[in-house]
């Protein structure tokens, strides 16, 4: 058995927080294991970061016209806290902006270079001459092939799911201008993923054939069953690691080459600073390599990394890759762009305190075999049948009664008694199904012997045996606090928080997994126990309808009733919207602007001032047809130099059917300078 686990769990792109489906498919269950790995004594490095480079940041940073890298502040930030929030024990939660992961990214490629691992190939991109960029696939526009859809992107039609190649799109735009992109020559570095062939398939599918989930084999043999193919391993894009070569400008490693190259990066970083040694996780065989993942994943951590690794030379391979299926929402597909979605960090705040009900209830229906479904009254029921029904419940009788009957002191009883076994039993059974990543049937042990206790109480009724039998009743409170404390142990990967609260409760510290099956007793006759606290509360139907109604709201706002109308801007804040200062003004002269078609200047009267604007109206407008107009002004946008002239402000336009502009303008006639808002 190795002494350590080097745990590794997806890197989450910056380019928006996680929902539940990345909970429930990755972080949650990883976080489970490392604990459990943990409890077990072993040396565990449990490491994650954020995956802020690749077209999913750029195309985010578009949207809401920022910069990549506000981007990837804003989200590592929100993701980073909601992580921590959820109790996800990660020992390091870095970012692959870091210094560290830049020069480890970078070694890797070289070295690799050296080794004359790679195969350098030129091929035919498409290009925007007015960008002066190279578009990847998602930057590319036109009509689908298959169904007709104009909106097709160069990877995939959304309409109809087909994957594409920008080459298939019928009349390809660039989505950076608007411009037919051109084909341009360019030279990337490959790395022959069909070399690997006969190694990947003497280690994955002769050597994992049973210890492999079925979903994670079957992929990776239909993978190698159509053979593989050499795969960029750079890009032309201005935003990545950049290639660390010298004839390599405009050139950066490709977002799948530095990811997961941040699972090492990120743990010499947590090395460095807890004086451990990293190559004992990704060089050494005493290491078992775990890869967390979602099921969209599965190539790039059991093909292309691994032969990266395997041609580098130095590091394991992974032991093996749980990938995770997709979790639905109310039965219906989870999506960013939708906002189809829970929040982590919403949850959080809506839900102070219960961040446990969501680990449990992500855990049971986590998508382990098959896509699963979350909904809001499930959740409520998971809370209130089984978290406040079951385990509370038990736990509360147990600490009430000791407290009632022996002012918490826990009684004498028989230290042998069967049902203790059951203590023993289910930390047994949580270990097996933990071991093979089947975490739903772990919780389920989990819970069962809180049913368990339960039963026990009821058929025990120490309640009435105080009465006429009280050596019997202490003995039954003595068993029923083994099984609480028990609870308290074996809760503590799936419900860390209830844990920490239990082990108060109980007066117990956290022991490990050896000592908790040899271990029949776990606290001992005349221990003082603290007053019950409370573990969990029912979840009213209110708060239900809530978060239902949140979707529906979610729901109607996807509707749209005009199928050309752009999708909603992210949100802003009241705050936001009174910072914007619009006035009613009225144009008082306009002219062409010298050697520019599409601009006016006007001056107009603001009621505040009367100042220069420049607008692009000129195809839309005479000047003549502009000067008297009462128009609404963006007061206080600041001055910017157009063609040589200051504009103060700017006229707000709309664009009628014929794709001509129109003035906003009241519609009676109103005084200049009035506030619109
Ligand atoms: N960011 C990727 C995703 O969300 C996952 C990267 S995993 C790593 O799909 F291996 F590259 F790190
Ligand atoms: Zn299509």
């Amino acid at each position: 058995m190795s002494a350590r686990k080097m745990i590794t769990a997806a890197l989450p792109y910056a380019n928006g927080p996680v929902h539940i489906g990345h909970l429930a498919g990755v972080y949650i269950p990883a976080d489970v294991y490392a604990r459990f790995q943990r409890r077990l004594g072993k040396e565990v490095a449990f490491i994650c970061g954020s995956d802020e480079h690749g077209i999913p940041i750029t195309i985010r940073a578009k949207k809401e016209g920022v910069t990549p890298q506000d981007i990837v502040d804003k989200y590592h930030g929100i993701i980073k806290k909601s992580f921590a929030d959820l109790g996800i024990s990660f020992d390091e939660y870095s970012r692959t902006t870091s210094k560290k992961h830049y020069e480890v990214s970078q070694d890797f490629f070289t070295t690799l270079y050296n080794k004359e691992k790679f195969t350098e190939e030129v091929s035919e991109q498409y290009f925007d001459e007015q960008a002066n960029e190279f578009l990847a696939d998602r930057y590319i526009v036109g009509t689908c092939p298959n169904c007709g859809n104009d909106n097709a992107y160069g990877d995939q039609c959304e309409k109809c799911g087909s994957t594409l190649s920008p080459s298939e799109l019928i009349n390809p735009k660039s989505m950076l201008s608007g411009n037919v992109p051109i084909l341009k020559e360019t030279k990337n570095w490959y790395l022959p993923l069909n070399d690997y062939e006969n190694f990947l398939n003497e280690w994955i599918i002769e050597g994992h054939k049973d210890d492999w989930k079925p979903n994670v084999y079957g992929q990776v043999k239909s993978w190698l069953n159509d053979g593989l193919k050499p795969r960029a391993m750079t890009r032309d894009l201005n935003w990545g690691v950049p290639v660390p070569l010298p004839d390599a400008d405009g050139k950066v490693l490709y977002v799948w080459f530095d990811a997961p190259i941040g699972y090492i990066s990120f743990t010499q970083e947590w090395a460095e600073k807890n004086g451990k040694n990293w190559k004992d996780y990704w060089q050494n065989e005493e290491s078992d390599l775990i890869h967390f993942i979602g099921k969209d994943n599965i190539v790039f951590h059991c093909i292309i990394f691994p032969a990266m690794m395997k041609a580098h030379g130095d590091y394991i391979m992974p032991k093996n890759v749980p990938a995770f299926e997709f979790l639905n929402l109310e039965n219906d597909k989870i999506s960013t762009s939708r906002n189809w979605a829970v929040w982590a960090h919403e949850y959080v705040e809506e839900f102070p305190g219960q961040q446990d009900v969501l680990r449990y209830a992500l855990l049971s229906s986590a998508p382990e075999t098959k896509d699963n479904n979350f909904t809001w009254k499930d959740f409520q029921t998971k809370n209130n049948s089984e978290l406040v029904g079951i385990f509370g419940n038990f736990i509360n009788r147990v600490a009430v009664l000791i407290h009632k009957y022996y002012d918490g002191v826990v009684p004498a009883g028989d230290e042998n008694a069967v049902e203790l076994n059951e203590i023993t039993k289910a930390a047994t059974e949580i270990e097996n199904f933990l071991e093979n990543f089947e975490f739903r049937n772990a919780l389920s042990a989990m819970m069962n012997l809180a049913r368990f206790g339960n039963q026990y109480l009821q058929t025990e009724e120490p309640w009435k045996t105080i009465k006429d039998n009280p050596e019997k009743a202490a003995s039954s409170l003595f068993v029923a606090a083994q099984i609480a404390v028990g609870l308290a142990q074996v809760c503590e990967p799936f419900m860390p928080f209830s844990a920490e609260k239990l082990q108060k409760m109980f007066n117990v510290p956290q022991i490990n997994w050896e000592q908790l099956k040899n271990n029949k007793v776990l606290i001992k006759t005349g221990d003082q126990i603290n007053n019950a606290e409370l573990l969990f509360s029912k979840i009213e139907d209110e708060t239900i309808e809530f978060q239902i109604q949140k979707l529906e709201n979610t729901k109607a706002s996807n509707k749209k009733t005009n199928p050309n109308a752009n999708p909603m801007k992210d949100e802003i804040q009241f705050d936001d919207f009174t910072k914007i200062d619009l006035r009613t003004a009225t144009i008082l002269t306009a002219e062409k602007v010298e050697k520019a078609d599409k601009l006016l200047k006007f001056s107009v009267d603001t009621g505040v001032d009367v100042r220069t604007v420049v607008s692009g109206v000129a195809e839309s407008f005479t000047p003549e047809e502009c000067v008297g107009k009462q128009v609404m002004i963006l007061l206080n946008l600041a001055p910017r130099k157009i063609r040589g002239i200051e504009s103060q402000g700017m006229l707000l336009l709309t664009t009628k059917p014929d794709g001509k502009l129109a003035f906003v303008t009241p519609d009676v006639p109103v005084e200049n300078g009035v506030e619109i808002g």
